[in-house]
């Protein structure tokens, strides 16, 4: 899909930024993954096996889950959901990831976040084997090297995906990160580090924002504030990656990055909503695949 720009009278270049489309790239890993399963159960028996267990009646959680159940389903995994009520103990919960651990048809277990007040996040995510963390909170700690078995977390991934798609290089570019946050901010940092980029991360008390990011080949915006990163800010050629997900003035979802002034700037621009967001729960499947390889390799 291209986004194509008016061309004043009098201009000479053409500017062309190009739309990253993240719901048909899904689509492709979907459908890559798919025939992937099919391959896999003829050669080892089974398929892979993923378990996301929600603790609660939390609304949106359970909108979540249902739609990692759906995709599960979708790419032919072995999909379980186990529903524990509110005043599940920690002890119960954590017998159950026990088990879990333990079972060989299982290679992918999630907890679904935020789990009651009365259980110990940590206590929980710390007890999933590292190697069924498709998650990737673990990876995050020993700094995600694949050959370790761990995988990186999938919002992440999926940036880095998407940056791969455009054909442009990681290497040596400079990658502006603005956000330093445990779920994308950080791990992503340290993704484009693993891929050979200079990194710079950004937060809230960044001064001269525009400035560095003037100086940046690559953006990725996960700071969660409406067009933070405006038209002026960005270097002509950019590839920019908008992880926000904000409610604009006027009720509509809009991401860090203002695309309207941004993408007359930039080579390469994800947008809100059809961007990072339909990538997310394919690489939760990428990464339980992943998980699954690494244990019947
Ligand atoms: N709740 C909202 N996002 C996430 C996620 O990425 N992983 C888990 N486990 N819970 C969540």
């Amino acid at each position: 899909m291209y986004f194509r720009f008016r061309v004043k009278p009098g201009m000479t270049q053409v500017n062309m930024g190009k739309v990253i489309d993240g719901k048909a790239i899904a689509a492709g890993l979907y459908e890559e993954m798919q025939r992937e399963v099919v391959e896999l159960e003829q050669k080892y028996g089974r398929r892979p096996g993923l378990t996301v267990i929600i603790v609660g009646e939390d609304p949106a959680s359970q909108v979540y889950v249902r739609n990692k159940e759906i995709a599960a389903k979708k790419v032919g995994f072995v999909s379980e959901v186990i529903r524990m009520p509110e005043q599940t103990t920690q002890e119960e919960l954590l017998k159950v990831i026990a088990r879990l651990n333990a079972d060989p048809t299982v290679d992918g277990i999630l907890v679904q976040l935020p789990v009651p007040k009365h259980i110990d996040k940590d206590a929980v995510i710390a007890a999933v084997a590292p190697e069924k963390d498709v998650d990737g909170f673990f990876g995050m700690k020993s700094g995600f090297t694949m050959k370790q078995g761990y995988v990186a977390p999938c919002t992440p991934r999926a940036c880095i995906h998407l940056i791969k798609t455009t054909g442009e290089t990681i290497e040596g570019r400079h990658a502006l990160v603005v956000g330093r946050g445990e779920l994308v901010g950080k791990p992503v940092a340290t993704l484009l580090l693993n891929e050979n980029a200079t990194v710079t991360i950004a937060h809230s008390r960044t001064r001269n924002l525009g400035e560095i990011a003037r100086t940046a080949d690559i953006i990725i915006a996960a700071v969660g504030r409406p067009h933070i990163i405006t038209g002026d800010m960005v270097k002509p050629g950019a590839i920019l990656i908008d992880v926000g997900i904000n409610r604009g003035a006027d009720g509509k979802l809009c991401g860090d990055i203002d695309f309207a002034s941004a993408s007359e700037k930039a080579g390469w621009i994800t947008p809100v909503p059809g961007g990072v967001g339909p990538m997310t729960i394919a690489m939760l499947m990428r990464n339980t695949l992943d998980c699954y390889l690494n244990r019947v390799r």
